[in-house]
């Protein structure tokens, strides 16, 4: 098949698909916030575990998260990094959503996600069992507001890190996130969000990561719903934390297209997507640090 053949191919496949999450939404409403269902326990601490990692390999190195404050922005369906940051040695963590998702999980689950995790102190991992089976604890707390107000959420308390997965595409405004986040943002305080920048829906994301990139506005526009990907680029989300005088604000690309699918990913996207040099990257961190010093 042609390379035109194959982008036309594409472009109306998405728009089913486009039309699919759409309807979705409608009828189910923000359901299925990763790929790992509810129900599969052991998918749920693999993805737990990966992500954790991942959030800790972005940390400074000179940073300790003992006694640190932590937030969580957007947690989906458990908030079982908070029991690994606890289990790390934090001293508290608070998770924030727009959803309830993660509202009815079940504390059998954190036991079985400490069983797993051989980071920390004995004494750390001890205090986070206590701490996550005890119903509404400060130190592992969780609250959710359909108008995201992050300093509302936030109840008057301020962190020493803030951290996200898959979440900052999903907001309707980064910038007014970001300005929320810095409110509650201590001096030095570290800022790491992973950010998923491909199509999500599942198949097509694997035919053509950037399928979303395809439309033009007013027609990607047309199947919005809440949570649908904002299609912000890397530079995008870079301005919105140097507009909020964060210091050493950088992307860090994870994953890029595979070289097989590059002509076809790069081909037919709309403006301003097309031709953008940054195209090839899926997804990556955005790390940042608020000015100031810790004290601590
Ligand atoms: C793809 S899920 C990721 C969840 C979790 N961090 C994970 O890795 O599984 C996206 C998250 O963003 C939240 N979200 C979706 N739309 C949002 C919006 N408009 N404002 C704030 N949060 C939103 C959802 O509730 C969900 O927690």
């Amino acid at each position: 098949m042609t390379l035109a053949l194959r982008q036309f191919e594409m472009t109306v496949l998405g728009l089913g698909f486009l039309g699919l999450a759409w309807s979705k939404a409608k009828l189910r409403g923000y359901a299925t916030p990763n790929a790992v269902s509810k129900s599969d326990v052991e998918g749920q601490i693999a993805y737990l575990l990966d992500i954790f990692g991942s959030l800790r390999r972005f940390m400074p190195p000179e940073f300790d998260l003992r006694g640190r404050d932590v937030l969580e922005l957007s947690p989906g369906a458990s908030r079982g990094n908070g029991v690994l940051f606890l289990a790390m040695g934090a001293r508290s963590y608070h998770a924030i959503d727009v959803f309830n998702l993660a509202g009815d999980e079940d504390p059998v689950f954190y036991e079985l996600l400490l069983d797993r995790f051989a980071g920390g102190t004995e004494a750390d991992r001890a205090r986070a069992r206590v701490v996550t089976s005890t119903p509404g604890a400060r130190e592992f707390s969780y609250a959710v507001g359909p108008d995201f107000d992050i300093p509302g959420l936030a109840g008057g308390r301020t962190f020493d890190l803030i951290v996200s997965c898959a979440a900052f595409e999903h907001y309707d405004s980064v910038p007014d996130a970001v300005a929320g986040l810095t409110q509650v943002a201590r001096p030095g305080c570290e800022a790491i969000h992973i950010i998923d920048l491909q199509t999500h829906s599942r198949w097509i994301r694997e035919q053509d990561p950037n399928n979303i990139y395809r439309y033009p506005e007013a027609i990607y526009r047309l199947f919005r719903f809440p949570g649908q990907p904002n299609r912000l680029r890397p530079a995008d989300y870079i301005a919105a934390f140097k507009a909020q005088a964060w210091g050493d604000v950088r992307f860090v690309p994870s994953r890029t297209v595979d070289p097989a699918l590059r002509d076809i990913s790069l081909a037919g996207l709309a403006a301003p997507f097309a031709g953008q040099g940054d195209m090839i990257v899926l997804d990556g961190a955005l790390t940042a640090r608020h000015p100031g010093w810790f004290d601590g």
